[in-house]
């Protein structure tokens, strides 16, 4: 609550727009740009260019990071040429239009939020900024584990007691209430097209073939069968828990590397096969979002 309360205060702040890297060599050939409380390069932001411009960012391994120059279109061509040994041809058909992008984004694991956390309240700001801000990446999109996932302290589901097919003993963790949910609540201010989606890694090990949650293992029996009925009533429980915290989700997915789970990992995993989640949403998933109130799937 305290790392909430004091970034509450982002939005009055004063963001420098200095844009010059402090560069530290990690690699023989290659560098990175030192953030810390006092100094951080931050993109020189170009919104719009006059009619006939295009804006171009540079990165390269050697020099340049998100370099920005504006030059007329109709000097592009000889710019790509000069660059990269005329490698490469750019044609844009701006009537063929294929899938939307929805967004660009991050995934708010237990890693992420507890080092974030353990920064400088300053550098929370400023890192939070870089990513959500207005002249930051302006990520909208972020993606939240439903428990633990690989880069969590220790294995855990949000309902551990055995054979709670009530889900009585549901209750989101402390990595939820006291890491992830302040930080989702900034990354919303700072961007408000921000959108969350969730995703499990494992369900309980108490309702998986294999008691672990890790290894090759799913839900015990089929979907439609009580098992899956109880998973789908987690995530509705997971998704009102998060409400009731000031956190409403946009989305969820069925499960993060399904197909894998199939196949045994060192870390949460619950493997259905195509089939399993096709009827899954079906049966179980979709019937128990609709009805609690959360959309049609
Ligand atoms: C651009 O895409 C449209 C729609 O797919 C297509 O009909 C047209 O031939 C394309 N134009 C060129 C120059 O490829």
């Amino acid at each position: 609550m305290i790392l909430f309360q004091l970034l509450t205060v982002f939005l009055v702040l004063n963001i420098s727009l200095a844009n010059d890297c402090v560069k530290r060599t990690y690699t023989a050939d290659s560098f990175v740009c030192v953030c810390d409380a006092d100094k951080c390069d931050t993109l020189d932001i170009q919104k719009t260019v006059e009619p006939g411009y295009i804006a171009i960012y540079d990165s390269d391994q050697k020099t340049d990071r998100l370099d920005k120059t504006i030059v007329p279109v109709g000097q592009l061509k000889s710019r790509i040429d000069q660059t990269k040994n005329n490698q490469f041809t750019l044609n844009v058909n701006v009537t063929d239009l294929k899938q939307k992008i929805v967004g660009f984004g991050g995934c708010f694991t237990d890693g992420a939020v507890i080092n974030i956390a353990s920064l400088s309240n300053d550098l929370v700001k400023s890192l939070m900024y870089d990513y959500f801000g207005e002249n930051g990446l302006e990520y909208n999109i972020g993606r939240v584990p439903v428990g633990a996932s690989d880069s969590s302290t220790h294995a855990y589901s949000l309902d551990d007691t055995p054979f709670d097919f009530t889900l009585s003993h549901f209750a989101l963790a402390e990595e939820d209430t006291k890491y992830r949910i302040p930080l989702l609540k900034v990354a919303k201010m700072l961007n408000p097209e921000f959108r969350a989606f969730a995703s499990a890694w494992s369900s309980p090990t108490w309702m998986k073939t294999n008691h672990l949650f890790h290894t090759a293992g799913g839900l015990i029996w089929k979907p439609g069968d009580v098992y899956y009925k109880l998973w789908a009533q987690y995530y509705v429980k997971y998704l009102n828990a998060y409400l009731d915290q000031g956190v409403k989700f946009w989305g969820l997915t069925t499960e993060n590397e399904p197909i894998e789970g199939t196949r045994g990992l060192p870390w949460g995993t619950l493997g259905m096969t195509p089939e399993d989640i096709r009827d899954f949403v079906k049966l179980d998933l979709g019937p128990a979002l609709k009805a609690a109130g959360w959309g049609q799937l």
